[in-house]
This record gives structure tokens, sequence and C-alpha cells, in this order.
């Protein structure tokens, strides 16, 4: 490698440092952490406090995204702008993404607000179109806040080998307190207004917007986490009104119209109900319900979810066919996480369905779909989680997970999810990598700040590999 003058360099570094701080469109789509599909991990793993050496820019990744995800926290339901049809503040609410109003024959005499609109036009679906009125409105966007905040400062807080009350403990509490259990701001433990699709017909919930809770997996892998490291801030009182909220939430999810109605869709919907409701009766202890429940995933609709040749056919017929793979892949990982988790004697991974193939299978088959193909090129991030999830359970034998990876996504072993999928650190190539990058037990120079987003992927991912030859000139 040629000399590099050292001007230049530090030149170099300074319009980096600017280009990783371009601002960013906002919208609950798009943060300065990633948000994953879905994340459970196995607490006895986090509260080893075993990691390997090469971890070390993972965990890193995610100190700051613990810090980064609480910028605007505590969120609460009693927030928004507009009460719910109910007229009760805690109750939580939600539009339909893909629903628009059209105004034409309603006879309306003047232009109507927005909110007008949504009371008297009828509404019609256009997939994948998403209206950007809902916005108006963002528990969705807050419990994503609260699901990930939690996620990030619990495995921040492992990171700090006490159980002694901490920041990151202390933002938790205050997090899950005051959206679910406190008196005036807690949210209602129901979905009844969750994904209304809006107009006079329109004002109650609908059975797909069960799908807005599907990272409650990330808060009980939070609490599990607080748990077993007996954190002095998760106290005995929190968890029992914890679990008075979830045994009320899950109630509701089990009998109600719209909860049962979501169970049983045959799609990526059914399978993140089933994350929910596997996740929270781990988390009330209700070890044979989980277990009962995951049984009813794996013979029921997963049966249908994945054919002879490892597509995903409800998945493939969306407007978003990568997109919606790789988010089906997540949910039913997380499913065969859970149900391992709940009855370790089980192998979820080697269950298959009615065509005679699993889990890997499909994953095998998105891997060969061009996302080009459906004009998908932002969404390509959102396979590589799926991978490392799927090289740390069946192995990579043949070392083409890896090669995966390293192909698209070469920073891949500073992503917050390397931290919890593995043992793909067992992967000469990372470890290798790994070390020669300096990052044993450190971050990478230059990572600090360094950001990555699913939705906005080129601009953000550019950013990313030029920071990367960056660090390869030091
Ligand atoms: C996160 O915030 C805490 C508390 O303000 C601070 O001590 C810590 O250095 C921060 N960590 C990172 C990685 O920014
Ligand atoms: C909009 O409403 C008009 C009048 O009721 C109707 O003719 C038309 O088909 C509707 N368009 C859509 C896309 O639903
Ligand atoms: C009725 O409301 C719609 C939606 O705001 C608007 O586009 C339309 O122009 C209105 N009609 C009249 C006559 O003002
Ligand atoms: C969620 O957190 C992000 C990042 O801090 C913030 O920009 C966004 O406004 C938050 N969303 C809500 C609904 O609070
Ligand atoms: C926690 O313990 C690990 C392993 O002994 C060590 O590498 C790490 O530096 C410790 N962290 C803190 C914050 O003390
Ligand atoms: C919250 O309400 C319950 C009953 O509705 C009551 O028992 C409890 O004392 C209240 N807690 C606080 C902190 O006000
Ligand atoms: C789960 O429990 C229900 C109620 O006890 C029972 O009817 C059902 O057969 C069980 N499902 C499985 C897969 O064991
Ligand atoms: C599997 O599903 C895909 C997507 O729907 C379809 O194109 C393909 O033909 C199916 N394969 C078989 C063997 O049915
Ligand atoms: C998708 O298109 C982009 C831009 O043309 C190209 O760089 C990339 O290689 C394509 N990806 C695949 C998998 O064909
Ligand atoms: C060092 O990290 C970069 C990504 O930042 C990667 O492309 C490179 O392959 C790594 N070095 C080795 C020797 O693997």
């Amino acid at each position: 490698m040629l000399p590099v003058p050292s001007t230049l360099l530090s030149l170099t570094f300074t319009l980096l440092l600017h280009l990783t701080h371009l601002p960013r469109p906002v919208s609950a789509d798009v943060q300065p952490f990633t948000i994953y599909d879905n994340v459970f991990i196995p607490p006895d793993y986090v509260a080893a406090r075993n990691f390997s050496p090469a971890l070390g820019g993972s965990q890193e990744t995610i100190r700051q995204w613990a810090n980064l995800t609480v910028q605007t926290a505590p969120w609460t339901v009693t927030s928004k702008p507009i009460v719910a049809p109910s007229g009760d503040k805690k109750d939580y609410m939600s539009w339909a993404p893909y629903w628009w109003p059209n105004c034409t024959g309603v006879g309306n005499t003047t232009v109507l607000s927005p909110y007008q609109e949504w009371l008297t036009c009828p509404y019609y679906q256009i997939d994948g179109d998403f209206n950007p009125y809902r916005l108006t409105v963002d528990d969705i966007g807050a419990f994503s806040n609260v699901s990930d905040a939690v996620l990030y400062n619990a495995l921040a807080y492992s990171f700090e080998n006490t159980s002694a009350s901490n920041i990151y403990s202390q933002r938790i509490v205050k997090i899950i307190d005051t959206w679910f259990l406190d008196n005036t701001t807690g949210m209602n433990p129901n979905l009844n207004y969750a994904q209304m699709e809006g107009g006079p017909k329109g004002q109650v919930g609908t059975h797909t917007g069960v799908l807005d809770l599907h990272c409650m997996v990330k808060v009980v892998t939070g609490i599990l986490v607080l748990r077993k490291l007996e954190a002095v801030d998760w106290t005995a009182d929190l968890d029992s009104r914890m679990k008075a909220w979830t045994t009320q939430y899950l109630t509701w999810l089990e009998t109600n119209t719209l909860g049962i109605q979501e169970c049983a869709s045959l799609n990526n919907h059914g399978s993140w109900c089933f994350n929910q409701v596997i996740s929270l009766k781990i988390l009330v202890g209700d070890t044979a319900g989980a277990v009962n429940s995951s049984q009813t995933f794996f013979q029921g609709i997963y049966q249908g979810q994945i054919n002879s040749t490892g597509d995903q056919p409800f998945e493939a017929s969306r407007t978003h066919p990568y997109h919606y793979r790789n988010y089906n892949l997540a949910a039913m990982i997380t499913n065969a996480q859970l149900y391992k988790y709940a009855d370790p004697s089980a192998n979820p991974w080697s269950i298959k369905t009615k065509a005679g193939t699993t889990i890997q299978d499909a994953m095998d088959q998105t891997m060969t779909v061009n996302y080009n193909t459906s004009g998908e090129a932002d969404d390509i991030a959102e396979i590589y989680p799926n991978i490392a999830a799927i090289a740390a359970t069946y192995g990579d034998p043949s070392g083409k997970y890896v090669a995966f990876l390293e192909k698209g996504f070469p920073e891949y072993a500073w992503d917050a999810d390397f931290f919890w999928n593995q043992p793909l650190a067992g992967s000469a190539l990372v470890d290798a990598g790994a070390a020669a990058n300096g990052t044993n037990g450190a971050a990478a120079p230059g990572k600090s700040g360094a950001v990555r987003t699913r939705r906005l992927g080129n601009v953000v991912a550019a950013g990313w590999v030029v920071l990367s030859a960056f660090v390869m000139l030091l």
C-alpha cells in the first residue's frame, strides 16, 4: 500500500465524519440505529458474560445504540394528539399503513382536513403504498423505540458486570413503567384500535394491527436478562406488575377476535402473532403454554409457509416480496429460538413443512432472489441478520453464509446482531478479520457514531463502506 500523507488522512477523516453525520430524513421507518425485525436472545448466554473477543465491535455498537435509542424516552400512548374512538387516552391506536381516502362521492363542498377525510371518506387499500398521514399518530413508532431501548440497554447493562443500579437499568425501569404500568400513562392491555383502516367503517382495529406489538419479544429478552442478572432495579414489585399486565394482554390476544384471527393468518402475520404469544407465556412463567403455542405454530401455519423449492408463496406474492420473505424468515427464526428456549429437548430447526422443507431451505432460497427484480435495493440489509442467525444455528461448513455476509456487508462483525448470532464467531474468517482489524475487545477505530439503517439503505450504507476502507488504511 502506498504511504498516505497525514494531511490527506486527516482531511479524509474530517470528510468522513461529515459524511456519517449527513442529515437524514426523519420518519418512523428511519432511525439512527438498526431496528431488527425481531430479537430473542437466550438470557443464559448474556448472563454468562463469557463473550468471544471477536464481539468487541458489536458490543460497542450496542452501547452506542443503548444511548441513541433513549433520546426521546420515555414514551406513552397518552401523548398522541388524537384519542382512540373509545375516548380512553390509554388505548393504543394506529392506522393501517396502506389505506387511502377516496372522497369522490362524499359530496363535501369545502376541502376536508386529513382528519376530516379520515372520519368521512371511504378508504381503500393500495398494497405497499404507505399513507404518510398515518404517522400523525405514532404509537407504533413509540413502541418500536420502547422495544429497542429495552433490548439495547439490557445488553449494555450486562456488559457492566454488575447487578447494581446504573444508568442502563434505570432507563429500562422508567421506560417500562411509563409505557405499560403507570396508572396515568400505561397502555391498556389490548389492541382494539390498532391499524384502523379509516373512513366511517374503519374506526375499529383490524387483526393485522396485532403485528404492531410483535417486538414484545425484545422487551421480553430485556426483562429476562435483568432477571437473570438479578439487577436490583428490576424489583419483585415491578416484575409482578409486568406479569399482571402481560397476563391480561395474553388473555386479550387469545380470546379477542382480532388476536384469534391474527394468529390464524397463514402468512407472516400469523408467524409474528406466535412470536408474541410464545414469548409472553415465557415471561409469565407458563412454560407448558409456551411449548404448546410453539407446537401449534410448527404443526399449524408453518406447514404451509415454505414450499418444496424453499420459497414462501404467501410472501412471494406481495408487492415487496424480497422484504416479506426476509420478514417472515425472521419471524420463523424467532419462533424456533423461543421454542428451543421453552423446551431445550425440542429441535424446531429440523421441523419440516408439509412440502418437506425447513427454515434453512427458505433462507437458501431467499439468498438466490435478486432484490432488483422487484426494485427493493433499499431492503437488502434485511437479509443479513437472518443469514447470521441461520449460520449460527445450522453451521456453515461450506462457508457460503459467511461469504455472502463478507460480500454484501463486510462490516457485519460490528453489527449488533453479531453479538447474539453466535457461535458465528467460530468461523475462521471472522476471527481472523476481527483480529487483523484490531477489534479484540475494542471498537474499531472510526466506527464511533457510525450507524446503519435498514430502510435508508444506500446513503448510510455508502458511509459505512467508505468508513471501512478508511479503517483499513490505518
Ligand atoms: C452512553 O451514555 C452513558 C451515560 O450518559 C455514558 O456514560 C456512556 O459513555 C455512553 N456510551 C457511549 C458508547 O456513547
Ligand atoms: C372512489 O369513489 C368513487 C365514487 O364513489 C368510485 O366510483 C370509485 O371506484 C372509487 N375509487 C376507488 C379506487 O375506490
Ligand atoms: C372534498 O374533499 C376532498 C378531500 O379534501 C377535496 O379533494 C375536494 O376538493 C373537496 N371537494 C370540494 C368541492 O371542495
Ligand atoms: C423514536 O426514536 C427516534 C430516535 O431517537 C426518534 O427520532 C423518534 O422521534 C422516536 N419516535 C417516537 C414516536 O417517539
Ligand atoms: C467485564 O468483564 C469482562 C470479562 O472479564 C471484561 O473484559 C470487561 O472489561 C468487563 N467490563 C467492565 C465494564 O468492567
Ligand atoms: C394504581 O391504581 C390501582 C387500582 O386502579 C391502585 O390499587 C394503585 O394504588 C394505583 N397506584 C398508584 C401508584 O397510584
Ligand atoms: C395446546 O393446548 C390446547 C388446550 O389445552 C389443546 O387443545 C391443544 O391440543 C394443545 N396443542 C398442542 C399442539 O399440544
Ligand atoms: C414455490 O413458490 C413460488 C412462489 O410462489 C413459486 O414460484 C414456485 O413455483 C413454487 N414451487 C413449487 C414447486 O410449487
Ligand atoms: C442491483 O442493481 C445495482 C445497480 O444497478 C447493481 O449494482 C447490483 O449489482 C444489482 N444486484 C444484483 C444482485 O443483481
Ligand atoms: C477488516 O474489516 C473490513 C471491514 O471493515 C473487512 O473488509 C476486512 O476483510 C477485514 N480484514 C480482514 C483481514 O479480514
